[in-house]
């Protein structure tokens, strides 16, 4: 278990609302308990290692939602680091996010900005949140910052390669995701990091996110261990 751990592991977090459903319980309720599972699969991560996890908390399309749900889950990170913050600083893990900050409410933003300067330091599992994030706007804004530095001089066409993307892209200095999942029995990548799975194994599971589980999350590291990668190559 604890060789060729995943360096990077991104998250799809789907099915709190038809968690919920399913017990009679708004969808509230869902979202309140798919907190809880970031708590437990931040701790299970960093126990076997993982360096980078990355959550889809929150997409740019997600605004469609009702008021009071998009209300509600803009609460889940001051929430959440409300309650969690002193155990994952124990726990040397640093907190970042990934998305369109200008569209944040300020008391979302501003609880997640404390926790990424209190937490800059540390050494240990980098939890980076997708909040209002959004995989083609994150690439527009990259194609829109490489196309200034030609047209300023600052770079040539025949300079612009994988690597000048990737640091343009949200994720910078981070290694792209060796393995996605995604709960809920849901088939797709639904805008989330298009350009930085190329690769990735992924590993799809119908159990809900507010019923996912270490265990759980130990099956797709152990089925991603079994997995050969081989990048095109035979
Ligand atoms: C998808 O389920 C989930 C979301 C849109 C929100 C994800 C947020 C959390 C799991 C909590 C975030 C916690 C922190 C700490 C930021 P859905 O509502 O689309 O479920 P459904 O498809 O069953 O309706």
């Amino acid at each position: 278990m604890l060789e060729n751990v995943p360096e990077h592991i991104a998250i799809i977090m789907d099915g709190n609302g038809r968690w919920a459903k399913r017990r009679g319980l708004p969808r509230m309720a869902g979202h309140h308990s798919g907190m809880k599972t970031v708590k437990r699969i931040t701790m299970a991560a960093n126990a076997i290692g993982v360096k980078y996890l990355t959550l889809y908390a929150f997409s740019t399309e997600n605004w469609k939602r009702p008021k009071e749900e998009v209300d509600y889950l803009m609460k889940l990170p001051e929430l959440f680091l409300e309650i969690e913050l002193d155990e994952l600083i124990q726990n040397n893990v640093q907190v970042r996010m990934m998305g369109d900050r200008s569209l944040l409410p300020p008391h979302t933003l501003k609880a997640v900005e404390e926790a990424v300067s209190k937490t800059v330091h540390n050494t240990g599992l980098v939890l980076n949140f997708a909040l209002n994030y959004g995989s083609r706007s994150e690439m527009l804004l990259a194609v829109k910052a490489i196309a200034r530095e030609v047209q300023e001089g600052r770079k040539r066409i025949d300079e612009i390669d994988e690597s000048l993307m990737d640091h343009h892209l949200l994720t910078g200095d981070m290694p792209d995701p060796d393995l996605l999942i995604r709960t809920s029995g849901e088939l797709r990548l639904s805008n989330f990091m298009l350009w930085q799975l190329a690769y990735s194994e992924l590993w799809f599971t119908d159990v809900y996110w507010p019923a996912f589980t270490e265990e759980h999350f130990h099956e797709a590291v152990q089925e991603y261990q079994r997995r050969i990668r081989r990048y095109g190559g035979i």
